[in-house]
């Protein structure tokens, strides 16, 4: 049998020390060591998507990342995507389109989209479905979730067009 070994890792920007069995899988470690109950156990087997989490900005299925596999790479729960107490856009489109009804599988969605908004900052119809189409919910929210996830594409677009326009005014003044 293998050792518990002694782990540094980073999550939510913060480092952590946990200390297991390397094949331990993240989701275990999230959220039994340290208490980050935002990634769900649904399947256990990488089939359901409830215990997505972003490992340096991609969505990765958690119960099938051991320990031993995360190095330095950053790891980011739900519990880290909002920033000082403000919501990330995609929970609050989320919430807006109101897309729950028990709520087990929306880590899943919510990570699932932020992490296409990583690498897709104008995602259409195909991309979003793309991306949601291996993650489960078994209470058929399903048209509401494809809502959220296309009005947190829609904030996307205007964080992005801001955000060039407030570049743009700095050049100008500057
Ligand atoms: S619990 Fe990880 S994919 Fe289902
Ligand atoms: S809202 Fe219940 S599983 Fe999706």
């Amino acid at each position: 049998m293998t050792p518990p070994v002694s782990v540094s890792l980073i999550v939510n920007d913060a480092i952590r020390r946990v200390e297991a069995k390397p094949e331990t899988p993240l989701l275990y470690i999230l959220r039994n060591d340290l208490s980050l109950n935002g990634p769900k156990y649904g399947c256990g087997l990488g089939e359901c998507g409830a215990c997505a989490v972003l490992v340096d900005g991609r969505a990765v299925r958690s119960c099938t990342v051991p320990l031993g596999a995360v190095g330095t790479r950053q790891v980011t729960t739900l519990e880290g995507l909002s920033a000082e107490r403000s919501l990330h856009p995609v929970q609050r489109a989320f919430i807006e389109e109101a897309a729950a009804q028990c709520g087990y599988c929306l880590n899943g969605m919510i990570i699932a989209i932020v992490g296409l908004l990583h690498r897709n900052s104008d995602p259409d119809e195909s991309d979003i479905r793309e991306a949601l189409r291996h993650h489960l919910c078994r209470c058929g929210t399903h048209m509401e979730i494809l809502a959220a996830a296309r009005r947190a594409a829609v904030y996307a677009k205007a964080e992005r067009a801001s955000s060039s326009a407030s570049a743009d005014t700095t050049e100008v003044s500057s």
